[in-house]
Protein backbone atom coordinates (compact mmCIF):
# COMPACT_ATOMS: atom_id res chain seq x y z
CA UNK A 1 0.00 0.00 0.00
CA UNK A 2 1.05 3.78 -0.58
CA UNK A 3 2.39 5.83 2.00
CA UNK A 4 0.65 8.77 0.56
CA UNK A 5 -1.75 8.88 -1.69
CA UNK A 6 -2.78 12.94 -3.13
CA UNK A 7 -6.11 12.40 -5.57
CA UNK A 8 -7.88 15.58 -7.26
CA UNK A 9 -5.87 17.84 -4.94
CA UNK A 10 -6.98 21.51 -5.27
CA UNK A 11 -6.28 24.42 -3.63
CA UNK A 12 -6.97 28.03 -4.44
CA UNK A 13 -5.97 31.19 -2.84
CA UNK A 14 -8.17 34.19 -3.25
CA UNK A 15 -9.85 32.32 -6.01
CA UNK A 16 -6.54 31.78 -8.02
CA UNK A 17 -6.03 28.08 -8.52
CA UNK A 18 -2.25 26.76 -7.19
CA UNK A 19 -3.26 23.23 -6.94
CA UNK A 20 -5.15 22.62 -9.99
CA UNK A 21 -6.57 18.17 -9.30
CA UNK A 22 -3.00 16.99 -8.33
CA UNK A 23 -2.91 13.43 -8.26
CA UNK A 24 0.56 11.77 -6.58
CA UNK A 25 1.49 8.53 -5.30
CA UNK A 26 4.67 7.85 -2.74
CA UNK A 27 5.24 3.91 -1.83
CA UNK A 28 7.15 3.15 1.43
CA UNK A 29 10.63 4.02 0.94
CA UNK A 30 10.40 5.73 -2.24
CA UNK A 31 11.76 9.05 -2.64
CA UNK A 32 9.71 11.68 -5.15
CA UNK A 33 10.99 14.75 -6.26
CA UNK A 34 9.00 17.70 -7.02
CA UNK A 35 10.60 19.45 -9.66
CA UNK A 36 9.05 22.92 -11.50
CA UNK A 37 9.77 26.62 -12.21
CA UNK A 38 9.19 28.83 -8.97
CA UNK A 39 5.42 29.01 -8.11
CA UNK A 40 4.28 26.19 -9.50
CA UNK A 41 2.84 24.98 -6.55
CA UNK A 42 5.62 22.55 -4.89
CA UNK A 43 5.59 24.10 -1.79
CA UNK A 44 1.91 24.72 -1.13
CA UNK A 45 1.51 20.62 -2.16
CA UNK A 46 3.95 19.87 0.65
CA UNK A 47 2.18 22.42 3.07
CA UNK A 48 -0.87 20.49 2.08
CA UNK A 49 0.55 17.42 3.08
CA UNK A 50 1.31 18.22 6.15
CA UNK A 51 -2.01 19.46 7.00
CA UNK A 52 -0.95 23.29 6.96
CA UNK A 53 -3.25 24.12 4.42
CA UNK A 54 -6.80 23.28 4.07
CA UNK A 55 -7.78 21.72 0.86
CA UNK A 56 -10.33 23.17 -1.64
CA UNK A 57 -11.23 19.28 -3.23
CA UNK A 58 -9.78 16.07 -3.48
CA UNK A 59 -8.14 14.17 -0.30
CA UNK A 60 -4.52 13.39 0.75
CA UNK A 61 -4.54 9.64 2.89
CA UNK A 62 -1.33 8.93 4.98
CA UNK A 63 -0.97 5.06 5.37
CA UNK A 64 -4.30 4.40 4.00
CA UNK A 65 -6.21 7.45 6.21
CA UNK A 66 -7.82 10.21 5.22
CA UNK A 67 -6.34 12.67 6.54
CA UNK A 68 -7.48 15.72 4.84
CA UNK A 69 -10.82 15.02 6.48
CA UNK A 70 -11.49 18.08 8.25
CA UNK A 71 -12.58 15.70 11.34
CA UNK A 72 -8.71 14.41 11.70
CA UNK A 73 -6.93 15.95 14.36
CA UNK A 74 -3.69 17.92 12.46
CA UNK A 75 -1.01 17.76 15.13
CA UNK A 76 -1.85 13.63 15.39
CA UNK A 77 -1.09 13.46 11.05
CA UNK A 78 1.56 15.74 11.84
CA UNK A 79 3.20 13.76 14.33
CA UNK A 80 3.39 11.27 11.50
CA UNK A 81 5.26 13.58 9.38
CA UNK A 82 8.88 15.51 9.15
CA UNK A 83 8.80 18.49 7.64
CA UNK A 84 12.13 20.62 7.05
CA UNK A 85 12.29 24.25 5.44
CA UNK A 86 14.22 26.67 3.16
CA UNK A 87 14.87 28.59 6.30
CA UNK A 88 16.53 26.10 8.82
CA UNK A 89 13.71 27.46 11.68
CA UNK A 90 15.79 26.13 14.41
CA UNK A 91 14.99 28.17 17.91
CA UNK A 92 17.63 30.57 18.42
CA UNK A 93 17.31 30.26 22.39
CA UNK A 94 17.63 26.81 22.62
CA UNK A 95 20.80 24.68 22.12
CA UNK A 96 20.46 21.59 19.23
CA UNK A 97 20.15 19.30 22.32
CA UNK A 98 16.98 21.15 23.39
CA UNK A 99 15.84 21.62 19.82
CA UNK A 100 16.03 18.03 18.47
CA UNK A 101 14.46 16.82 21.84
CA UNK A 102 11.65 19.41 22.54
CA UNK A 103 8.90 17.51 20.42
CA UNK A 104 10.03 14.35 21.54
CA UNK A 105 9.38 15.40 25.12
CA UNK A 106 6.74 17.90 24.84
CA UNK A 107 4.65 16.15 22.01
CA UNK A 108 5.22 12.16 22.46
CA UNK A 109 6.05 12.43 26.30
CA UNK A 110 8.98 10.54 26.15
CA UNK A 111 11.52 10.99 29.51
CA UNK A 112 14.15 13.58 29.32
CA UNK A 113 17.02 10.86 29.50
CA UNK A 114 15.50 8.76 26.69
CA UNK A 115 14.80 11.68 24.31
CA UNK A 116 18.61 12.55 24.83
CA UNK A 117 20.25 9.72 24.32
CA UNK A 118 18.12 8.92 21.17
CA UNK A 119 19.10 12.49 20.09
CA UNK A 120 22.84 12.23 20.87
CA UNK A 121 22.71 8.97 18.70
CA UNK A 122 21.24 10.45 15.64
CA UNK A 123 23.78 13.90 15.96
CA UNK A 124 26.44 11.12 16.37
CA UNK A 125 25.77 9.76 13.00
CA UNK A 126 25.08 12.88 11.25
CA UNK A 127 28.94 14.00 12.74
CA UNK A 128 27.23 17.13 15.12
CA UNK A 129 27.57 14.82 18.40
CA UNK A 130 29.97 17.46 19.57
CA UNK A 131 28.05 20.22 18.44
CA UNK A 132 24.83 19.07 21.34
CA UNK A 133 25.47 21.96 23.52
CA UNK A 134 26.14 24.64 20.81
CA UNK A 135 23.25 27.20 20.17
CA UNK A 136 22.27 27.38 16.28
CA UNK A 137 24.11 30.48 15.71
CA UNK A 138 27.79 28.86 16.07
CA UNK A 139 26.80 26.55 13.17
CA UNK A 140 27.15 27.07 9.57
CA UNK A 141 24.06 26.81 7.71
CA UNK A 142 24.73 23.26 6.45
CA UNK A 143 24.96 22.18 10.16
CA UNK A 144 21.90 24.02 11.08
CA UNK A 145 20.12 22.04 8.40
CA UNK A 146 21.14 18.78 8.93
CA UNK A 147 20.00 19.70 13.20
CA UNK A 148 16.93 20.78 11.42
CA UNK A 149 16.91 17.46 9.77
CA UNK A 150 17.35 15.36 12.63
CA UNK A 151 14.57 17.30 14.85
CA UNK A 152 12.24 15.91 12.22
CA UNK A 153 14.15 12.34 12.20
CA UNK A 154 13.39 12.38 16.57
CA UNK A 155 9.81 12.21 15.72
CA UNK A 156 10.25 8.97 14.20
CA UNK A 157 8.46 9.91 11.10
CA UNK A 158 6.62 7.35 8.90
CA UNK A 159 7.36 10.51 5.94
CA UNK A 160 9.45 13.28 5.48
CA UNK A 161 8.60 16.42 3.40
CA UNK A 162 11.74 18.31 2.59
CA UNK A 163 11.32 21.76 1.01
CA UNK A 164 14.13 23.44 -0.95
CA UNK A 165 16.60 22.10 1.89
CA UNK A 166 19.48 23.10 0.28
CA UNK A 167 18.39 26.65 -1.61
CA UNK A 168 19.47 28.99 1.56
CA UNK A 169 23.06 27.34 1.49
CA UNK A 170 26.50 28.39 0.05
CA UNK A 171 27.32 26.19 -2.57
CA UNK A 172 29.97 24.56 -0.33
CA UNK A 173 27.44 23.27 2.35
CA UNK A 174 25.09 21.98 -0.05
CA UNK A 175 26.85 18.46 -0.43
CA UNK A 176 26.70 18.00 3.59
CA UNK A 177 23.04 18.41 3.41
CA UNK A 178 22.52 16.34 0.48
CA UNK A 179 24.87 13.61 1.73
CA UNK A 180 22.44 13.37 4.34
CA UNK A 181 19.54 12.57 2.77
CA UNK A 182 21.39 10.10 0.21
CA UNK A 183 21.87 8.12 3.72
CA UNK A 184 18.04 8.40 4.72
CA UNK A 185 17.21 7.01 1.46
CA UNK A 186 19.58 4.33 2.07
CA UNK A 187 18.09 3.94 5.18
CA UNK A 188 14.86 3.35 3.15
CA UNK A 189 13.10 6.39 4.63
CA UNK A 190 10.07 7.59 2.42
CA UNK A 191 10.35 11.37 1.50
CA UNK A 192 8.94 13.58 -1.02
CA UNK A 193 11.01 16.66 -1.38
CA UNK A 194 10.68 19.93 -3.65
CA UNK A 195 14.29 21.21 -5.30
CA UNK A 196 16.09 23.06 -7.98
CA UNK A 197 19.19 20.45 -7.32
CA UNK A 198 18.81 18.87 -10.76
CA UNK A 199 21.41 16.34 -10.46
CA UNK A 200 20.22 15.38 -6.85
CA UNK A 201 16.70 14.76 -7.99
CA UNK A 202 18.33 12.80 -11.14
CA UNK A 203 20.66 11.05 -8.84
CA UNK A 204 18.50 9.95 -5.48
CA UNK A 205 14.79 10.17 -6.89
CA UNK A 206 13.05 6.88 -7.44
CA UNK A 207 10.45 8.98 -9.72
CA UNK A 208 10.48 12.62 -10.79
CA UNK A 209 7.52 14.69 -11.06
CA UNK A 210 7.48 18.03 -12.81
CA UNK A 211 4.68 20.28 -11.67
CA UNK A 212 3.53 23.31 -13.78
CA UNK A 213 0.66 25.49 -12.61
CA UNK A 214 -0.58 23.36 -9.67
CA UNK A 215 -0.78 19.96 -12.16
CA UNK A 216 1.89 16.90 -12.15
CA UNK A 217 2.37 17.09 -15.85
CA UNK A 218 4.98 14.51 -16.08
CA UNK A 219 5.91 11.93 -13.82
CA UNK A 220 8.20 8.83 -13.92
CA UNK A 221 11.63 7.50 -13.40
CA UNK A 222 14.51 10.26 -13.27
CA UNK A 223 16.63 8.63 -16.41
CA UNK A 224 13.16 8.82 -18.54
CA UNK A 225 11.87 12.30 -17.31
CA UNK A 226 15.22 14.21 -17.84
CA UNK A 227 16.17 11.91 -20.95
CA UNK A 228 13.39 11.38 -22.87
CA UNK A 229 10.47 14.16 -21.82
CA UNK A 230 7.25 13.56 -23.67
CA UNK A 231 5.62 16.84 -22.47
CA UNK A 232 6.41 20.04 -24.54
CA UNK A 233 6.65 21.70 -20.72
CA UNK A 234 8.57 19.55 -18.99
CA UNK A 235 11.03 19.98 -22.34
CA UNK A 236 10.96 23.75 -22.27
CA UNK A 237 11.72 23.64 -18.86
CA UNK A 238 14.26 21.53 -19.01
CA UNK A 239 16.14 23.10 -21.65
CA UNK A 240 16.02 26.81 -19.56
CA UNK A 241 17.69 24.48 -16.78
CA UNK A 242 20.40 23.19 -18.99
CA UNK A 243 21.18 26.49 -20.61
CA UNK A 244 21.12 28.35 -16.90
CA UNK A 245 24.49 25.34 -15.97
CA UNK A 246 22.31 23.82 -14.11
CA UNK A 247 21.69 19.98 -14.63
N1 LIG B 1 -0.51 31.81 1.54
C1 LIG B 1 -0.60 32.18 0.26
N2 LIG B 1 -1.43 33.16 -0.13
C2 LIG B 1 -1.56 33.53 -1.41
N3 LIG B 1 -0.87 32.96 -2.42
C3 LIG B 1 -0.01 31.98 -2.10
C4 LIG B 1 0.17 31.53 -0.76
N4 LIG B 1 1.08 30.53 -0.77
C5 LIG B 1 1.46 30.38 -2.05
N5 LIG B 1 0.80 31.24 -2.86
C6 LIG B 1 0.94 31.32 -4.33
O1 LIG B 1 0.77 30.03 -4.84
C7 LIG B 1 1.61 29.83 -5.98
C8 LIG B 1 2.44 28.58 -5.75
O2 LIG B 1 3.38 28.85 -4.75
P1 LIG B 1 4.34 27.76 -4.15
O3 LIG B 1 3.54 26.58 -3.74
O4 LIG B 1 5.13 28.44 -3.12
O5 LIG B 1 5.23 27.38 -5.41
P2 LIG B 1 6.70 26.75 -5.49
O6 LIG B 1 7.02 26.17 -4.15
O7 LIG B 1 6.60 25.74 -6.59
O8 LIG B 1 7.59 27.89 -5.87
C9 LIG B 1 2.44 31.09 -6.12
O9 LIG B 1 1.88 31.88 -7.11
C10 LIG B 1 2.32 31.74 -4.78
O10 LIG B 1 2.42 33.13 -4.88
MG1 LIG C 1 8.58 26.55 -2.87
Amino acid sequence: MAVLTCQGVRKEFGGRVVLDGLDLTVDEHQVVALIGASGSGKSTLLRCVNLLEELDDGTITLDGEEISDPRVDPDRVRRRIGMVFQSYNLFPHLSVLENVTLAPRRVHRRARADAEAQARELLARVGLADRADAYPDRLSGGQQQRVAIVRALANSPRLMLLDEVTSALDPELVGEVLAMIRDLKADGMTMVLATHEMGFAREVADQVCFLDAGRVVEAGPPARVFGEPTQPRTRQFLRRIIEAGRL
